[in-house]
Protein backbone atom coordinates (compact mmCIF):
# COMPACT_ATOMS: atom_id res chain seq x y z
CA UNK A 1 0.00 0.00 0.00
CA UNK A 2 2.52 2.20 0.86
CA UNK A 3 5.02 1.55 -1.76
CA UNK A 4 2.00 1.97 -4.29
CA UNK A 5 1.74 5.78 -3.20
CA UNK A 6 5.70 6.38 -2.97
CA UNK A 7 5.43 5.00 -6.42
CA UNK A 8 2.57 7.34 -7.68
CA UNK A 9 4.33 10.58 -5.86
CA UNK A 10 6.98 9.63 -7.46
CA UNK A 11 5.25 9.56 -10.95
CA UNK A 12 3.93 12.96 -10.20
CA UNK A 13 7.33 14.51 -9.36
CA UNK A 14 8.85 12.77 -12.43
CA UNK A 15 5.68 14.39 -14.24
CA UNK A 16 6.91 17.63 -12.55
CA UNK A 17 9.90 17.94 -13.40
CA UNK A 18 9.63 16.98 -16.71
CA UNK A 19 6.75 19.63 -17.40
CA UNK A 20 9.31 21.93 -15.81
CA UNK A 21 12.21 21.36 -18.06
CA UNK A 22 10.12 21.87 -21.16
CA UNK A 23 9.27 25.06 -20.14
CA UNK A 24 12.21 26.09 -19.59
CA UNK A 25 13.61 24.63 -23.10
CA UNK A 26 10.96 26.61 -25.01
CA UNK A 27 11.55 29.82 -23.19
CA UNK A 28 15.07 29.18 -23.77
CA UNK A 29 14.34 28.98 -27.51
CA UNK A 30 12.09 32.05 -27.48
CA UNK A 31 14.99 33.99 -26.13
CA UNK A 32 17.52 32.65 -28.27
CA UNK A 33 15.45 34.20 -31.12
CA UNK A 34 15.53 36.95 -30.22
CA UNK A 35 19.04 37.35 -30.20
CA UNK A 36 19.50 36.11 -33.98
CA UNK A 37 21.26 38.61 -36.04
CA UNK A 38 22.08 41.07 -33.06
CA UNK A 39 25.31 39.00 -32.27
CA UNK A 40 27.88 41.88 -32.72
CA UNK A 41 26.57 44.13 -30.39
CA UNK A 42 25.04 41.24 -27.88
CA UNK A 43 28.38 39.28 -28.47
CA UNK A 44 28.70 37.58 -24.71
CA UNK A 45 32.03 39.29 -23.96
CA UNK A 46 30.58 42.68 -24.58
CA UNK A 47 27.61 42.71 -22.92
CA UNK A 48 27.29 44.32 -19.62
CA UNK A 49 26.74 42.12 -16.47
CA UNK A 50 25.43 42.57 -13.06
CA UNK A 51 28.10 44.61 -11.08
CA UNK A 52 29.16 44.10 -7.61
CA UNK A 53 26.45 45.02 -6.02
CA UNK A 54 23.65 42.85 -7.69
CA UNK A 55 26.07 40.35 -7.92
CA UNK A 56 26.82 39.90 -4.43
CA UNK A 57 23.31 40.92 -3.12
CA UNK A 58 20.11 39.01 -3.45
CA UNK A 59 20.94 36.73 -6.44
CA UNK A 60 23.53 35.65 -4.29
CA UNK A 61 21.14 34.90 -1.54
CA UNK A 62 18.64 33.72 -3.86
CA UNK A 63 21.40 31.02 -5.62
CA UNK A 64 22.22 30.09 -2.35
CA UNK A 65 18.57 29.64 -1.42
CA UNK A 66 18.05 27.27 -4.21
CA UNK A 67 21.31 25.21 -3.15
CA UNK A 68 19.70 25.16 0.49
CA UNK A 69 16.64 24.17 -0.51
CA UNK A 70 17.89 21.34 -2.63
CA UNK A 71 20.20 19.76 0.39
CA UNK A 72 17.45 19.81 2.44
CA UNK A 73 15.56 17.53 -0.64
CA UNK A 74 18.81 15.30 -0.15
CA UNK A 75 18.92 14.87 3.09
CA UNK A 76 15.41 14.36 4.07
CA UNK A 77 15.03 12.11 0.39
CA UNK A 78 17.29 9.88 0.92
CA UNK A 79 16.87 8.63 4.31
CA UNK A 80 13.20 8.49 3.35
CA UNK A 81 13.58 6.36 0.44
CA UNK A 82 15.58 4.45 2.67
CA UNK A 83 12.89 4.01 4.94
CA UNK A 84 10.40 3.18 2.92
CA UNK A 85 12.79 1.29 0.33
CA UNK A 86 11.77 -2.47 2.82
CA UNK A 87 7.96 -1.47 2.46
CA UNK A 88 8.03 -0.89 -0.97
CA UNK A 89 9.81 -4.30 -1.52
CA UNK A 90 7.76 -6.51 0.91
CA UNK A 91 5.08 -4.78 -0.85
CA UNK A 92 6.13 -5.67 -4.23
CA UNK A 93 6.34 -9.44 -3.15
CA UNK A 94 3.02 -9.47 -1.77
CA UNK A 95 1.41 -8.32 -4.87
CA UNK A 96 3.65 -10.90 -6.79
CA UNK A 97 2.18 -14.00 -4.65
CA UNK A 98 -1.36 -12.30 -4.92
CA UNK A 99 -0.55 -12.51 -8.38
CA UNK A 100 0.83 -16.06 -8.50
CA UNK A 101 -2.34 -17.46 -6.54
CA UNK A 102 -5.04 -15.79 -8.71
CA UNK A 103 -3.22 -17.62 -11.82
CA UNK A 104 -3.04 -20.18 -9.47
CA UNK A 105 -7.15 -20.46 -9.06
CA UNK A 106 -7.90 -19.76 -12.76
CA UNK A 107 -5.48 -23.29 -13.31
CA UNK A 108 -6.96 -25.22 -10.59
CA UNK A 109 -10.64 -24.31 -11.55
CA UNK A 110 -13.32 -26.10 -13.16
CA UNK A 111 -12.99 -26.99 -17.12
CA UNK A 112 -15.94 -24.80 -17.11
CA UNK A 113 -14.17 -22.06 -16.22
CA UNK A 114 -11.49 -22.54 -18.03
CA UNK A 115 -9.16 -24.60 -15.94
CA UNK A 116 -7.86 -27.96 -15.65
CA UNK A 117 -10.57 -29.38 -12.97
CA UNK A 118 -8.46 -29.82 -10.22
CA UNK A 119 -11.29 -28.69 -8.40
CA UNK A 120 -13.79 -30.79 -10.36
CA UNK A 121 -12.02 -33.66 -8.68
CA UNK A 122 -10.63 -32.57 -5.41
CA UNK A 123 -14.40 -30.90 -4.17
CA UNK A 124 -14.30 -27.43 -5.37
CA UNK A 125 -12.55 -24.26 -5.48
CA UNK A 126 -11.35 -24.79 -1.64
CA UNK A 127 -9.88 -28.45 -2.02
CA UNK A 128 -12.08 -30.35 0.62
CA UNK A 129 -12.25 -33.59 -1.37
CA UNK A 130 -14.00 -35.15 -3.27
CA UNK A 131 -14.12 -38.12 -6.16
CA UNK A 132 -13.23 -39.15 -9.57
CA UNK A 133 -14.89 -41.13 -12.02
CA UNK A 134 -12.38 -43.60 -13.43
CA UNK A 135 -12.21 -46.95 -15.65
CA UNK A 136 -10.61 -49.88 -13.97
CA UNK A 137 -9.35 -52.62 -15.95
CA UNK A 138 -9.15 -56.26 -14.27
CA UNK A 139 -5.37 -57.19 -15.24
CA UNK A 140 -6.49 -60.96 -15.47
CA UNK A 141 -9.95 -60.58 -17.33
CA UNK A 142 -9.34 -57.22 -19.07
CA UNK A 143 -12.29 -56.71 -18.07
CA UNK A 144 -13.46 -52.91 -17.24
CA UNK A 145 -15.39 -51.42 -14.45
CA UNK A 146 -16.71 -47.72 -14.10
CA UNK A 147 -15.18 -46.87 -10.42
CA UNK A 148 -15.67 -43.38 -8.05
CA UNK A 149 -12.41 -43.05 -6.85
CA UNK A 150 -12.56 -40.80 -3.55
CA UNK A 151 -9.88 -37.75 -4.16
CA UNK A 152 -8.06 -36.62 -1.45
CA UNK A 153 -8.71 -33.22 0.01
CA UNK A 154 -5.59 -31.07 -0.91
CA UNK A 155 -6.47 -27.96 1.46
CA UNK A 156 -4.29 -30.25 4.07
CA UNK A 157 -1.83 -31.15 1.62
CA UNK A 158 1.05 -28.83 3.22
CA UNK A 159 0.34 -30.48 6.89
CA UNK A 160 1.08 -33.95 4.97
CA UNK A 161 4.00 -33.51 2.46
CA UNK A 162 6.41 -31.07 2.14
CA UNK A 163 6.64 -28.50 -0.78
CA UNK A 164 8.88 -30.45 -2.93
CA UNK A 165 6.68 -33.81 -2.28
CA UNK A 166 3.54 -32.12 -3.31
CA UNK A 167 5.96 -30.90 -6.41
CA UNK A 168 6.69 -34.01 -7.21
CA UNK A 169 2.97 -35.15 -7.15
CA UNK A 170 1.72 -32.66 -9.49
CA UNK A 171 4.66 -32.94 -11.91
CA UNK A 172 4.21 -36.36 -11.90
CA UNK A 173 0.42 -37.54 -10.71
CA UNK A 174 -0.02 -41.05 -8.52
CA UNK A 175 0.91 -43.70 -11.24
CA UNK A 176 -2.65 -46.51 -11.84
CA UNK A 177 -5.09 -43.46 -10.13
CA UNK A 178 -6.63 -40.66 -11.63
CA UNK A 179 -4.21 -38.23 -11.10
CA UNK A 180 -2.39 -37.85 -13.74
CA UNK A 181 1.02 -36.21 -14.16
CA UNK A 182 0.87 -31.92 -15.12
CA UNK A 183 4.01 -31.13 -15.39
CA UNK A 184 6.21 -31.42 -18.45
CA UNK A 185 8.67 -33.53 -17.05
CA UNK A 186 5.83 -35.89 -16.05
CA UNK A 187 4.51 -35.56 -19.72
CA UNK A 188 1.75 -33.27 -18.61
CA UNK A 189 1.00 -29.95 -19.85
CA UNK A 190 1.99 -27.81 -17.71
CA UNK A 191 5.72 -25.69 -16.96
CA UNK A 192 7.81 -25.29 -13.89
CA UNK A 193 5.54 -21.50 -13.69
CA UNK A 194 2.15 -23.11 -13.47
CA UNK A 195 3.04 -25.98 -11.09
CA UNK A 196 4.67 -22.86 -8.88
CA UNK A 197 1.49 -21.11 -9.10
CA UNK A 198 -0.65 -24.20 -8.19
CA UNK A 199 1.21 -24.19 -5.48
CA UNK A 200 0.84 -21.03 -4.25
CA UNK A 201 -2.70 -21.07 -5.07
CA UNK A 202 -3.25 -24.53 -2.70
CA UNK A 203 -0.91 -22.61 -0.06
CA UNK A 204 -3.87 -20.12 0.21
CA UNK A 205 -6.65 -22.79 0.38
CA UNK A 206 -4.80 -24.72 3.64
CA UNK A 207 -6.80 -24.79 6.52
CA UNK A 208 -4.74 -22.51 8.69
CA UNK A 209 -2.88 -24.00 11.47
CA UNK A 210 -3.34 -23.29 15.23
CA UNK A 211 -0.61 -23.34 17.72
CA UNK A 212 2.19 -21.74 15.74
CA UNK A 213 5.55 -21.63 17.80
CA UNK A 214 7.69 -18.29 18.51
CA UNK A 215 8.09 -16.09 15.94
CA UNK A 216 6.32 -18.55 13.20
CA UNK A 217 3.23 -15.66 12.63
CA UNK A 218 2.19 -17.16 9.29
CA UNK A 219 -0.72 -19.75 10.30
CA UNK A 220 -0.61 -20.83 6.44
CA UNK A 221 2.78 -22.36 6.67
CA UNK A 222 4.53 -22.03 10.45
CA UNK A 223 6.29 -25.70 10.52
CA UNK A 224 5.19 -26.42 14.39
CA UNK A 225 1.21 -25.57 13.92
CA UNK A 226 -1.35 -28.54 13.74
CA UNK A 227 -4.89 -29.38 12.32
CA UNK A 228 -7.14 -27.03 14.59
CA UNK A 229 -8.51 -29.05 17.54
CA UNK A 230 -11.86 -28.77 16.37
CA UNK A 231 -10.84 -31.11 13.35
CA UNK A 232 -8.80 -33.14 15.75
CA UNK A 233 -11.91 -34.06 18.03
CA UNK A 234 -14.58 -34.38 14.80
CA UNK A 235 -11.61 -37.28 13.92
CA UNK A 236 -11.83 -38.78 17.61
CA UNK A 237 -15.60 -38.47 17.39
CA UNK A 238 -15.92 -40.22 14.20
CA UNK A 239 -13.45 -43.29 15.07
CA UNK A 240 -15.39 -43.47 18.49
CA UNK A 241 -18.43 -43.91 16.82
CA UNK A 242 -17.23 -46.19 14.50
CA UNK A 243 -16.17 -48.37 16.84
CA UNK A 244 -19.17 -47.92 18.63
CA UNK A 245 -21.89 -49.56 16.20
CA UNK A 246 -19.28 -51.98 15.38
CA UNK A 247 -17.98 -51.38 12.23
CA UNK A 248 -14.15 -51.75 13.62
CA UNK A 249 -12.74 -53.63 16.37
CA UNK A 250 -10.66 -50.77 17.99
CA UNK A 251 -9.83 -47.13 17.90
CA UNK A 252 -6.73 -47.78 15.81
CA UNK A 253 -8.38 -49.40 13.03
CA UNK A 254 -11.03 -47.23 12.66
CA UNK A 255 -8.70 -44.06 12.21
CA UNK A 256 -6.48 -46.43 10.09
CA UNK A 257 -9.62 -46.32 7.49
CA UNK A 258 -11.40 -43.35 8.62
CA UNK A 259 -12.90 -41.56 6.07
CA UNK A 260 -13.06 -38.05 7.05
CA UNK A 261 -13.13 -35.40 3.55
CA UNK A 262 -12.47 -38.21 1.31
CA UNK A 263 -9.65 -39.96 3.45
CA UNK A 264 -7.12 -37.60 3.29
CA UNK A 265 -5.96 -38.54 6.88
CA UNK A 266 -6.45 -42.24 6.79
CA UNK A 267 -3.48 -45.16 5.93
CA UNK A 268 -6.66 -47.14 4.20
CA UNK A 269 -6.52 -45.10 0.87
CA UNK A 270 -2.79 -46.14 0.36
CA UNK A 271 -2.24 -49.53 2.01
CA UNK A 272 -5.76 -51.03 1.52
CA UNK A 273 -5.88 -52.36 -1.69
CA UNK A 274 -9.83 -50.72 -3.89
CA UNK A 275 -10.60 -48.59 -0.57
CA UNK A 276 -10.47 -45.90 -2.75
CA UNK A 277 -12.52 -47.22 -5.37
CA UNK A 278 -15.47 -48.38 -2.60
CA UNK A 279 -14.48 -52.17 -2.90
CA UNK A 280 -11.44 -52.43 0.02
CA UNK A 281 -9.47 -56.08 -0.69
CA UNK A 282 -7.57 -57.47 2.33
CA UNK A 283 -6.70 -54.14 5.07
CA UNK A 284 -3.05 -53.30 4.93
CA UNK A 285 -1.84 -55.19 1.97
CA UNK A 286 -0.81 -52.61 -0.16
CA UNK A 287 -1.54 -50.49 -2.83
CA UNK A 288 0.14 -47.39 -3.52
CA UNK A 289 1.86 -47.87 0.09
CA UNK A 290 3.91 -51.12 1.30
CA UNK A 291 2.48 -54.34 2.70
CA UNK A 292 2.12 -53.56 5.89
CA UNK A 293 0.70 -57.47 7.13
CA UNK A 294 2.09 -60.15 8.28
CA UNK A 295 4.17 -58.12 11.05
CA UNK A 296 6.07 -56.80 8.19
CA UNK A 297 5.54 -53.22 9.90
CA UNK A 298 6.62 -54.45 12.95
CA UNK A 299 9.89 -55.92 11.94
CA UNK A 300 10.91 -52.77 9.87
CA UNK A 301 10.79 -51.25 13.29
CA UNK A 302 11.69 -53.01 16.05
CA UNK A 303 11.34 -49.92 18.30
CA UNK A 304 7.53 -49.08 18.11
CA UNK A 305 8.29 -45.49 19.49
CA UNK A 306 10.29 -45.41 15.87
CA UNK A 307 7.36 -46.20 14.04
CA UNK A 308 5.57 -43.60 15.56
CA UNK A 309 8.12 -40.92 14.91
CA UNK A 310 8.54 -42.69 11.18
CA UNK A 311 4.53 -42.23 10.41
CA UNK A 312 4.97 -38.61 12.47
CA UNK A 313 7.00 -37.18 9.75
CA UNK A 314 6.56 -39.05 6.74
CA UNK A 315 9.38 -40.66 4.67
CA UNK A 316 12.22 -38.12 3.14
CA UNK A 317 13.46 -39.14 -0.14
CA UNK A 318 16.63 -40.65 -0.42
CA UNK A 319 16.21 -40.92 3.46
CA UNK A 320 16.74 -43.95 5.38
CA UNK A 321 13.85 -45.14 7.79
CA UNK A 322 13.34 -48.21 10.54
CA UNK A 323 15.89 -51.05 9.84
CA UNK A 324 16.80 -50.52 6.07
CA UNK A 325 13.46 -48.61 4.31
CA UNK A 326 14.62 -46.50 1.76
CA UNK A 327 12.57 -43.12 1.69
CA UNK A 328 10.95 -42.34 -1.75
CA UNK A 329 8.87 -38.71 -0.15
CA UNK A 330 5.68 -40.51 -0.86
CA UNK A 331 4.41 -41.32 2.48
CA UNK A 332 2.93 -38.80 4.23
CA UNK A 333 3.66 -37.16 7.56
CA UNK A 334 0.68 -37.23 10.19
CA UNK A 335 2.20 -35.94 12.78
CA UNK A 336 0.56 -32.35 12.65
CA UNK A 337 -3.02 -33.95 11.65
CA UNK A 338 -3.62 -36.12 14.13
CA UNK A 339 -2.59 -36.08 17.90
CA UNK A 340 0.08 -38.15 19.32
CA UNK A 341 -2.68 -40.33 21.26
CA UNK A 342 -4.30 -41.28 17.95
CA UNK A 343 -0.50 -42.07 16.53
CA UNK A 344 0.00 -44.30 19.29
CA UNK A 345 -3.16 -46.07 18.15
CA UNK A 346 -2.82 -46.33 14.67
CA UNK A 347 0.89 -47.99 15.59
CA UNK A 348 -0.54 -50.29 18.04
CA UNK A 349 -3.37 -51.50 15.07
CA UNK A 350 -0.88 -51.61 12.25
CA UNK A 351 1.70 -53.38 14.44
CA UNK A 352 -1.44 -56.44 14.82
CA UNK A 353 -2.04 -56.96 11.38
C1 LIG B 1 -9.58 -36.76 -12.77
C2 LIG B 1 -9.61 -36.29 -11.42
C3 LIG B 1 -8.44 -35.46 -10.91
C4 LIG B 1 -7.95 -34.30 -11.43
C5 LIG B 1 -8.42 -33.54 -12.66
C6 LIG B 1 -6.90 -33.88 -10.53
N1 LIG B 1 -6.73 -34.78 -9.53
FE1 LIG B 1 -5.38 -34.65 -8.03
N2 LIG B 1 -5.89 -36.51 -7.41
C7 LIG B 1 -6.97 -37.24 -7.89
C8 LIG B 1 -7.05 -38.48 -7.16
C9 LIG B 1 -8.10 -39.56 -7.35
C10 LIG B 1 -5.96 -38.49 -6.24
C11 LIG B 1 -5.59 -39.58 -5.24
C12 LIG B 1 -4.88 -40.69 -5.92
C13 LIG B 1 -4.59 -41.79 -4.93
O1 LIG B 1 -5.53 -42.47 -4.54
O2 LIG B 1 -3.43 -41.92 -4.55
C14 LIG B 1 -5.28 -37.22 -6.42
C15 LIG B 1 -4.17 -36.82 -5.68
C16 LIG B 1 -3.71 -35.51 -5.63
C17 LIG B 1 -2.74 -35.01 -4.70
C18 LIG B 1 -2.08 -35.81 -3.58
C19 LIG B 1 -3.02 -35.81 -2.40
C20 LIG B 1 -2.65 -36.74 -1.29
O3 LIG B 1 -3.01 -36.41 -0.15
O4 LIG B 1 -2.08 -37.79 -1.51
C21 LIG B 1 -2.58 -33.67 -4.97
C22 LIG B 1 -1.69 -32.68 -4.25
C23 LIG B 1 -3.43 -33.36 -6.10
N3 LIG B 1 -4.08 -34.50 -6.47
C24 LIG B 1 -3.54 -32.10 -6.67
C25 LIG B 1 -4.18 -31.88 -7.89
C26 LIG B 1 -4.09 -30.66 -8.65
C27 LIG B 1 -3.35 -29.40 -8.22
C28 LIG B 1 -4.81 -30.85 -9.79
C29 LIG B 1 -5.00 -29.89 -10.95
C30 LIG B 1 -3.84 -29.62 -11.76
C31 LIG B 1 -5.37 -32.17 -9.73
N4 LIG B 1 -4.96 -32.77 -8.57
C32 LIG B 1 -6.18 -32.71 -10.69
C33 LIG B 1 -7.84 -36.86 -8.90
C34 LIG B 1 -7.65 -35.76 -9.72
C1 LIG C 1 -0.30 -41.18 0.12
C2 LIG C 1 -0.16 -42.60 0.37
C3 LIG C 1 0.13 -43.08 1.78
C4 LIG C 1 -0.63 -42.86 2.91
C5 LIG C 1 -1.90 -42.06 3.04
C6 LIG C 1 0.02 -43.60 3.97
N1 LIG C 1 1.14 -44.21 3.49
FE1 LIG C 1 2.41 -45.41 4.58
N2 LIG C 1 3.62 -45.57 2.97
C7 LIG C 1 3.37 -45.05 1.71
C8 LIG C 1 4.49 -45.35 0.85
C9 LIG C 1 4.61 -44.95 -0.61
C10 LIG C 1 5.42 -46.07 1.62
C11 LIG C 1 6.77 -46.61 1.20
C12 LIG C 1 7.88 -45.72 1.71
C13 LIG C 1 8.30 -44.67 0.72
O1 LIG C 1 8.02 -44.83 -0.48
O2 LIG C 1 8.92 -43.69 1.15
C14 LIG C 1 4.83 -46.20 2.95
C15 LIG C 1 5.46 -46.85 4.01
C16 LIG C 1 4.86 -47.08 5.22
C17 LIG C 1 5.44 -47.88 6.29
C18 LIG C 1 6.79 -48.58 6.24
C19 LIG C 1 6.55 -49.97 5.70
C20 LIG C 1 7.79 -50.76 5.42
O3 LIG C 1 7.74 -52.00 5.55
O4 LIG C 1 8.83 -50.17 5.02
C21 LIG C 1 4.56 -47.87 7.33
C22 LIG C 1 4.71 -48.58 8.65
C23 LIG C 1 3.43 -47.08 6.92
N3 LIG C 1 3.64 -46.62 5.62
C24 LIG C 1 2.31 -46.83 7.70
C25 LIG C 1 1.31 -45.91 7.35
C26 LIG C 1 0.27 -45.52 8.26
C27 LIG C 1 0.08 -46.04 9.67
C28 LIG C 1 -0.51 -44.60 7.60
C29 LIG C 1 -1.69 -43.83 8.13
C30 LIG C 1 -1.48 -43.05 9.32
C31 LIG C 1 0.06 -44.46 6.26
N4 LIG C 1 1.16 -45.28 6.16
C32 LIG C 1 -0.45 -43.65 5.28
C33 LIG C 1 2.25 -44.35 1.31
C34 LIG C 1 1.25 -43.92 2.16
Amino acid sequence: MLALTSTSIAWLLFVIILGGWVVYALLNLRQAHDELGSEVEMAANRRPYYDDEELEGPRLTRVLGVGVVLLVIIVIGLPLYWILEPSRLAGATDAKEEQFIEWGSNLFAPTADGGFNCAGCHGGMNGGGGAAPYNLTDPATGEVTAVSWAAPAVNTIFYRFSEDEVRFILVYGRPFSPMSPWGLDGGGPMNDQQIDTLISYMRSIQIPREDCGEGEDDPLSCPSGHLPTSIQDDIDALALASVEDGTYGSYGEALYNLDLSSGAYSCARCHTPGWSWGDPGVTGQGGFGWNLRGGKAASAFPNQSDMVDFIANGSVLGQKYGIQGQGSGRMPGFGSLLTEAQLEAIVEYVRSL
